[in-house]
């Protein structure tokens, strides 16, 4: 990666990764795009410190210009609509989440350009098995959400068979963060009960308690992607859609390790059937020894220390004591 475009960059995964993207590439390196302009306040903890453009996903044209502009040789495609709200409007999600990333496919197809893209848990169903879930293995999604993954992991693997494009990508678990709020997934309660204990010393939890889901902290999210686009691909046997996972977790268990900090945080439950039923669809744990094995990947964050890390950052931002 030398030159890396990035869309939908200002969600939440997109605005920590552009940062630490800039700190080892360069800022002028990365170029940072979404369909709106970052807001200095909200958006942007790149506090605007390299190129931004505009650009709607759906629009081949314009990416094509832009990677031309910027001569980028690496895509790293974030843009998409998320579960729960895909749920919403699944005509929408079809058009984003699958015209976006055929534009970016083609684009690196034109331009030569690496492509990372990142699928999710949520392209397993009912019929996956649900413990220690391999990386290959039955995937019938129940949602447009996943159906739109697993469609996306083919179509990844198809143009590197097709035409070599070096397409590579994870399924990331639900991911924890302090910077960026989430956009609309089934994993959210895991950052909103943090800002909710960190704030106001209670939640209510819209999942139900035993409900396990594989979750990881961003950081070791954002090192993940790196490591798998510099990765050697003559080592890589899948390339895409890699399972990883840091821990599998169900909502009591963050509730007793926010407990540990303050041990005055209540949490009741009032269960969204929708988003429990997605939950209900995906695997508890799944196993990341491919990953490991190919690319040498390792999350280095545990519930503790994810936990350690939300509460710190969280009081800090919300200048609580
Ligand atoms: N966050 C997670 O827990 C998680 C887990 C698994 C997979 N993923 C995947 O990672 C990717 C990024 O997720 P995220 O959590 O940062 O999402 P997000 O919802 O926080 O951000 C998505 C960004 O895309 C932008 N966007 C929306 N429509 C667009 C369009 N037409 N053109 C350009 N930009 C547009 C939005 O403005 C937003 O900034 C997605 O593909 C998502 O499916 C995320």
């Amino acid at each position: 990666m030398k030159r890396i475009l990035v869309t939908g960059a200002l969600g939440q995964i997109g605005s920590e990764l552009v940062a630490r993207l800039r700190q080892d590439y360069g800022a002028d390196n990365v170029i940072e795009t979404d369909i709106h302009a970052p807001t200095q306040t909200s958006d942007s903890p790149t506090g605007g410190s390299g190129p931004f453009e505009l650009l709607d996903v759906t629009d081949g044209q314009r990416m094509a210009e832009l990677v031309d502009k910027h001569q980028v040789d690496t895509i790293i495609h974030l843009a998409a609509l998320l579960s729960v709200t895909a749920e919403k409007n699944p005509l929408l999600a079809w058009n984003l989440n699958m015209g976006g990333l055929m534009n970016a496919l083609e684009v690196a197809r034109q331009f030569g350009c690496q492509v990372f893209y990142p699928s999710s848990i949520a392209a397993f169903g009912p019929l996956t098995p649900r413990f220690q879930t391999p990386q290959d293995t039955i995937q019938r999604p129940t949602t447009m959400y996943g159906i739109n993954k697993v469609a996306g992991e083919l179509l990844c693997d198809y143009y590197f068979r097709k035409y070599g494009v070096d397409a590579r990508g994870v399924r990331f678990p639900g991911l924890i963060s302090h910077k960026t709020p989430p956009g609309g997934g089934t994993t959210d309660y895991a950052v909103e009960i943090y800002y909710e204990a960190v704030r106001t010393g209670r939640y209510v939890c819209p999942i139900a308690k035993g409900t396990y889901m594989d979750m990881m902290y961003m950081e070791d999210a954002i090192t993940a992607v790196i490591d798998l686009m510099e990765a050697d691909g003559s080592r890589l046997k899948h390339r895409n859609a890699f399972n990883i996972s840091a821990m599998s977790v169900d909502p009591e268990m963050i509730r007793s390790a926010i407990q540990t900090w303050i041990p005055t945080f209540e949490m009741a439950y009032e269960v969204d059937s929708e988003k429990q039923s997605i939950a209900d669809s995906w695997p508890d744990a799944i196993d990341s020894s491919a990953a490991h094995e190919e690319w040498g990947f390792r999350a280095r964050y545990n519930l503790d220390a994810t936990t350690r890390e939300m509460i710190v950052h969280l009081r800090k931002k919300f200048a609580v004591i």
